[in-house]
């Protein structure tokens, strides 16, 4: 181990993540009365130009009327290049009570932008006398916000967790791809012919490994939550959790939902199975009895285990703990 201990930030439930426009109050119960882990009320790029002023009021009256049980609540305000941003927070933080619990920030391209928001955020708590401190959601989909996502991730102790914009990070770095998320045909491979197999075989890759993986570390190497972005065929839930499972498989915690029928996705893909947690579990017991044993690693059904196992295993009994108590 290093020397440098990363510090977690408050652990949440956080598999699914549904997007519910400011400007739709006809979604907001339905959203709370949802299966999902967090609520996210938009006053970005869902809302229209015209609308923002009512969709923020709708998101105030929202947050203080609506019974959001235990889910985590978020509001995604404007990007700090719009004249609508601080009038997001002023308004939300100073009218809206307690029961918020993280803000979105948008298109994060430097740290001085989480800085800029966390200091009109920490004025407003100690002016108001608020007692729960504000965590930040920080979307990562900007070429600038990729390129200083690890100064981004450490900008401030109010940052929760890194999320992966794929759509607006496509327009950002000009790829060549109208998609939200999901795999493009144009990125792949051909096989050579071998004497094995003379045939040439193209080989779909995923355009988005870099950009996701890159985005995993920055959020994982300072305590952060990593979790991917919106998948924008609602009608295609093989794709979607084909898409969700590999954001699994390179450490990401949970995904967005864009519509509800994405909820339950993304909750089955991200809850530990209970194969995984019974195996968990038996790392642990065996762990303590190598421990007693005076033994640092030891072999568990022919494999080996040793001190990093038992670490993965904590983490995700953690986890199950967390949903079976939500
Ligand atoms: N939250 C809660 N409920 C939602 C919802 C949401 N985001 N989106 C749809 N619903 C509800 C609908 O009201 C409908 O309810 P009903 O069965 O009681 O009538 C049901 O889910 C099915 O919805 P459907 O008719 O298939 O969708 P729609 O045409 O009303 O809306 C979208 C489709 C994509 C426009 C809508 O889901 C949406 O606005 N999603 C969020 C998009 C967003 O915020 N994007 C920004 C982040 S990328
Ligand atoms: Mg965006």
């Amino acid at each position: 181990m290093s020397f440098t201990i990363v510090e977690e930030a408050t652990p949440r439930l956080n598999r699914s993540e549904l997007a519910v426009p400011g400007s739709r109050t006809e979604l907001f119960e339905k959203a709370a009365k949802s299966a999902v882990d967090v609520v996210f009320l938009d006053l970005e790029d869902a809302v229209a130009p015209d609308d923002k002023p009512r969709a923020r009021k709708n998101v105030i009256q929202a947050i203080n009327d609506v019974d959001w049980g235990s889910k985590v609540l978020s509001v995604r305000i404007n990007g700090l290049d719009t004249p609508y941003m601080y009038r997001d927070v002023v308004d939300v933080l100073e009218q809206a009570g307690e029961r918020l619990d993280v803000i979105m920030i948008p298109k994060v391209g430097t740290a001085a932008d989480v800085y800029a928001v966390d200091m009109l955020v920490t004025q407003i708590e100690a002016a108001k006398g608020r007692k729960k401190r504000i965590g930040f959601e920080l979307i990562i989909e900007s070429a600038l916000g990729m390129a200083n996502v690890d100064a981004v991730a450490g900008a401030s102790k109010r940052n929760e967790s890194l999320h992966f914009g794929v759509a607006d990070y496509a327009a950002s770095i000009k790829a060549r791809t109208t998609n939200i998320g999901g795999p493009n045909v144009e990125y792949g491979v051909l096989t050579d012919p071998t004497e094995d197999d003379p045939t040439r075989h193209y080989h779909w890759g995923d355009m988005w490994h870099y950009a996701l993986s890159r985005m995993v570390i920055a959020a994982r190497s300072n305590g952060l939550r990593p979790i991917d972005g919106p998948f924008g065929d609602f009608s295609d839930a093989e794709g979607y959790k084909a898409q969700a499972r590999r954001a699994a498989v390179l450490g990401c915690e949970g995904k967005w939902a864009i519509h509800p029928s994405q909820v339950a996705l993304a909750n089955d893909v991200f809850t530990p199975s209970e194969a995984e947690i019974a195996k968990a579990r038996r790392v642990i017991a065996a762990m303590e009895q190598a421990f007693k044993e005076g033994k640092g690693a030891v072999s568990l059904d022919g494999r080996l285990i040793d001190i990093a196992s038992i670490r993965q295993a904590e983490a995700l009994v953690a986890k199950a703990d967390r949903i079976a108590t939500r």
